[in-house]
C-alpha cells in the first residue's frame, strides 16, 4: 500500500494506476477504523482494480475544538487495516495540504446542508461536502464509498455530486451493527459499561418503527420516543423523519417511504457521547 503525505503523491499513485487502465474506488475517512469503514473498503475492492482511501479529520466539520481535539487518531492501527484488506493507496495528510494558506473557497448545499442534523451542527455539512469536494478533486475517484449510518450526509454529497455534475458515482453501504444492534461508531469507544449497555436502545427503537406498522408520521415519531423512554440513559436529542427523496419532514399519512433519524445522548455532565442511527421504512 502506498501512503501518500501530499496531494503531489497520492496524484502520483493515481497517474500510475490511470495508466494501467484501472478503475478507482475512493473511501474518505476520518480514521479511527472499525468495521464499519472496513465494509466500505470491501465494496470499494469488490468493484474496483484499485482501492484509495484517505485519513484526513477535517477540521472544518467540527462545530467546537474539544471535539476536534479528542476525536480518537489512530494511525498506525489504521494503516495497517487497510493495508490488509487490499487498499492500493492511502493519502493521509495534514491540514495545511487540504486548506492551503489563504484558503476561502467552500461548497453548500444551501437547504440541505442547514436542515435536522444540520440545524443543530452550524457549517458541519459545508465541513463535509467542501473536504468531499476537494478530496474528490484531488483523486478524480470512479466511485466514492459513504455509510448508510450517516444519513444526510450521504444525501447531502449525493446532492453537491448531481448540482456540480461531478464525474463520480456515489455509493451508500448498509450500516454494521454489533450483535446487539448498536450501529459502529468510532464514538462507541467512548461510552461507559453502562451506556453502552443501554445504547442499543436506538436500534430497538428504530426495530419498532418499522415493525409498528404506523399509519402516520405522527405514530410512528411516537413508537421510537416510547422506545427511547425505556432507557433512562438515554436523552433523545434529536428525532426527524423525512419524506425520500426529497428529504422534507414527513407529516400526516404515510403515502410513500421515509427516512427516519435518531440522536441521543448517552452519560452525564461533561462527559456525554452523542450517537446516531438511522433507517429508512417503507409502509
Ligand atoms: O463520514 C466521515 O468520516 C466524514 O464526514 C468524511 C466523509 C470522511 C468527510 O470528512
Amino acid at each position: 500500500m502506498q501512503i501518500c503525505r501530499t496531494v503531489s503523491d497520492i496524484r502520483a499513485a493515481l497517474a500510475g494506476f490511470r495508466t494501467e487502465g484501472a478503475g478507482v474506488g475512493l473511501v474518505p475517512t476520518m480514521g479511527a477504523l472499525h468495521a464499519g469503514h472496513m465494509a466500505l473498503v470491501s465494496a470499494a475492492r469488490a468493484a474496483h482494480d484499485r482501492v484509495v482511501a484517505t485519513i484526513f479529520v477535517n477540521p472544518t466539520q467540527f462545530g467546537q475544538a474539544a471535539d476536534l481535539d479528542t476525536y480518537p487518531r489512530t494511525e498506525a492501527r489504521d494503516l495497517e487495516q487497510l493495508d490488509s484488506a487490499g487498499v492500493d493507496a492511502v493519502l493521509i495528510p495534514e491540514v495545511a495540504e487540504i486548506y492551503p494558506a489563504g484558503d476561502e473557497t467552500v461548497v453548500e448545499t444551501t437547504r440541505l446542508a442547514n436542515i435536522l442534523h444540520g440545524a443543530v451542527r452550524p457549517g458541519h455539512f459545508r465541513g463535509v461536502t467542501t473536504v468531499v469536494a476537494k478530496l474528490f478533486n484531488i483523486c478524480q475517484p470512479d466511485a466514492a464509498y459513504f455509510g448508510e449510518k450517516d444519513y444526510q450526509q450521504l444525501h447531502v454529497i449525493r446532492r453537491m455530486v448531481c448540482d456540480l455534475h461531478m464525474p463520480v458515482t456515489i455509493r451508500g453501504v448498509p450500516t454494521v451493527r454489533d450483535t446487539d444492534g448498536l450501529a459502529l461508531s468510532s464514538r462507541n469507544a467512548r461510552l461507559s459499561r453502562a451506556d453502552r449497555a443501554a445504547a442499543p436502545v436506538l436500534a430497538r427503537a428504530l426495530d419498532a418503527a418499522q415493525a409498528s406498522g404506523a399509519a402516520t408520521a405522527e405514530a410512528l415519531d411516537q413508537v421510537i420516543r416510547d422506545t427511547l423512554a425505556t432507557e433512562p440513559r438515554a436523552t433523545l436529542t434529536g428525532l426527524d423523519i423525512v419524506r425520500l427523496p426529497a428529504f422534507t419532514p414527513a407529516t400526516g399519512p404515510l403515502t410513500g417511504p421515509v427516512g427516519i433519524m435518531i440522536s441521543a445522548e448517552f452519560g452525564r455532565g461533561d462527559d456525554t457521547v452523542l450517537l446516531i442511527d438511522q433507517r429508512e421504512v417503507h409502509p
